[in-house]
Parts: C-alpha cells; sequence; structure tokens
C-alpha cells in the first residue's frame, strides 16, 4: 500500500492510474478506522482496480463545541489496518492542503441538509458536502462508496453528485453492527460500560419500528413515535428525534417498503444516529462475530 500526505501526489497517482485505464474507487473517512470501513473498502474493491481511502477529521462539518480536538486520531493504527484491508493507497492530507485558504467557496446542501442531523447540528452537511467535493475534485474516482449508518449523509451526497453532473457512481453499503445490533462507529470508542448498554437501545427501537410495519403499520408519525418510546424508556439516552422519511429524506405521511426510520439519541454526550429502511429490516445489515 501506498501512503501519500500532498495533495499533488495524491493528484498525480490517480492521474497516473487513469491514464493506465484502472477504474479507481474511493473510499473518503475521518480515519479511527474499524470493520465498518473495511466493508466499504471491499465493496469499493469488488467495483475497481484500485482503492484510495482517505483520512481527513474536517474541522468544517464540526459545530462549536463539537468533539473535533478529541476526535480519534491514530494514522499509525488506520495504516495497518487499511493495509491488511485491502487499500492500494492511503490519503491523509493535511489541513493546509484540504484548507490553504478560509474556505469561501462551499456547498449548501438545500433544504435536506437542514432536517435531523441538519437541524441539530447546523452547518454539518454544507462541512460534509463542501469536503467530499474537494476529495473528490483530486481522486477523481469511478466509483465512491459510504457507508448507510450515515443515511442523511449519503443520500446528500447522491443529490449533490446527481445535480452537480460528477461522473461517479455511488456506492451505498448496508451498516455494519455489534451482535447486539449497536451499529459500527468510530465514536463508539467514547462510551463506557454504562453508555454502551443504553446505546443498544437504538437498535431495538428500529427493529421495533420493523415489527410495527410489518404488523401492517403504515403512519409514518406512529412507526416514529413507537420507535421514540423504546428509546425514551432508556434512562442512559437523551433523545434527539426519530422520524420515519422518504429515501431522498423528504417527510413522509404514509410509509412504504422504502421508507426509512431514523433515530438519534446522546449517551453520556456521545451521539449515536442509527436508520434501518423498513422494507428490509436489520436483518440486511451485516453483524460482526460475537
Ligand atoms: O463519514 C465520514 O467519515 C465523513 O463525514 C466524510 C464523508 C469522510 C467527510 O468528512
Amino acid at each position: 500500500m501506498l501512503s501519500v500526505s500532498a495533495l499533488t501526489a495524491m493528484r498525480a497517482h490517480a492521474q497516473e492510474a487513469r491514464r493506465a485505464g484502472r477504474r479507481i474507487g474511493f473510499v473518503p473517512t475521518m480515519g479511527a478506522l474499524h470493520a465498518g470501513h473495511l466493508a466499504l473498502v471491499t465493496a469499493a474493491r469488488a467495483r475497481s482496480d484500485i482503492v484510495v481511502l482517505s483520512v481527513f477529521v474536517n474541522p468544517l462539518q464540526f459545530g462549536p463545541g463539537e468533539d473535533f480536538a478529541r476526535y480519534p486520531r491514530d494514522l499509525q493504527r488506520d495504516t495497518t489496518l487499511a493495509a491488511a484491508g485491502g487499500v492500494d493507497v492511503l490519503w491523509a492530507p493535511s489541513r493546509d492542503a484540504i484548507y490553504p485558504e478560509a474556505p469561501q467557496v462551499t456547498v449548501v446542501p438545500g433544504p435536506a441538509g437542514d432536517r435531523l442531523e441538519g437541524a441539530i447540528r447546523p452547518g454539518h452537511f454544507g462541512g460534509v458536502l463542501t469536503v467530499v467535493l474537494k476529495l473528490f475534485g483530486v481522486v477523481q474516482p469511478d466509483v465512491a462508496v459510504f457507508g448507510r449508518k450515515d443515511f442523511q449523509q449519503a443520500a446528500l451526497v447522491r443529490r449533490m453528485v446527481r445535480e452537480l453532473n460528477l461522473p461517479i457512481d455511488l456506492v451505498v453499503s448496508p451498516t455494519i453492527r455489534e451482535p447486539d445490533g449497536l451499529a459500527l462507529s468510530s465514536r463508539n470508542v467514547y462510551l463506557d460500560a454504562v453508555a454502551r448498554a443504553a446505546a443498544a437501545a437504538l437498535p431495538r427501537a428500529l427493529a421495533f419500528g420493523v415489527e410495527a410495519f410489518r404488523s401492517g403499520e403504515r403512519n409514518a408519525a406512529a412507526l416514529a413515535d413507537g420507535a421514540r418510546t423504546v428509546l425514551d424508556a432508556e434512562r442512559g439516552l437523551t433523545v434527539d428525534y426519530a422520524a420515519c422519511v422518504a429515501d431522498d429524506l423528504e417527510p413522509q405521511v404514509s410509509a412504504d417498503e422504502r421508507s426509512v426510520l431514523v433515530v438519534a439519541a446522546r449517551a453520556a454526550g456521545t451521539r449515536l444516529i442509527d436508520n434501518v429502511v423498513l422494507g428490509e429490516g436489520l436483518e440486511e445489515d451485516i453483524r460482526v462475530a460475537g
């Protein structure tokens, strides 16, 4: 595996690969890699000849008082995991390489970026889309892979790719879960034993919603309320929202197979988000071994 930091080196390597007719798969990350990221690498590998993984903790997507400073950073560990996971090029640019000047040109996600996570974290998705577009501009991938756990992020990137005519195939890969259903996330390292136990209520709330849907419930508000009741019953959680939305993030009155139940809560200050496509259920996701 090649490790590069300079933007010029990454660009040159990608250009060379393209000239050789190789298809580039790209997995953007903020590091603190886990099995969820490696599943994205596997998905990229299956669709391309060379896999580029970026590691960059993007300051633009963190709000004041969020965890930018303490976000887990361990490039050596990430390098080892990426190499073992089949990455061809690991690109870890510096902050100055990505933002040599305070950004004036940024991406505006539109109204869907102000809902759900966007309502709780104002400006978050503007920061995400801006950095993703910058990373795309350097790597110019044929395929980019994002995780389904960040459902709203994936939906907004999909819209950006479509609306800005970016020649990139976007792949959204299933969520990877712990044996008790908790979705893997770099932020799970913040959870102590009590918060970790409380966090398991998120997949339980989603499973409750899926069961209600399978039993015939189609009222989107009732499905969201049911999930919320499960979360509210967990004393270790502060619930941010439970909602049932269309796959393009539009609010819905009546749920269907493609509707997505999304939940967000905090356990001892750590933000947790999760979602399920009602017609698929959590069975479509992948469990790590117990
Ligand atoms: O999902 C993430 O890790 C980040 O939001 C991303 C897509 C790498 C942009 O910083």
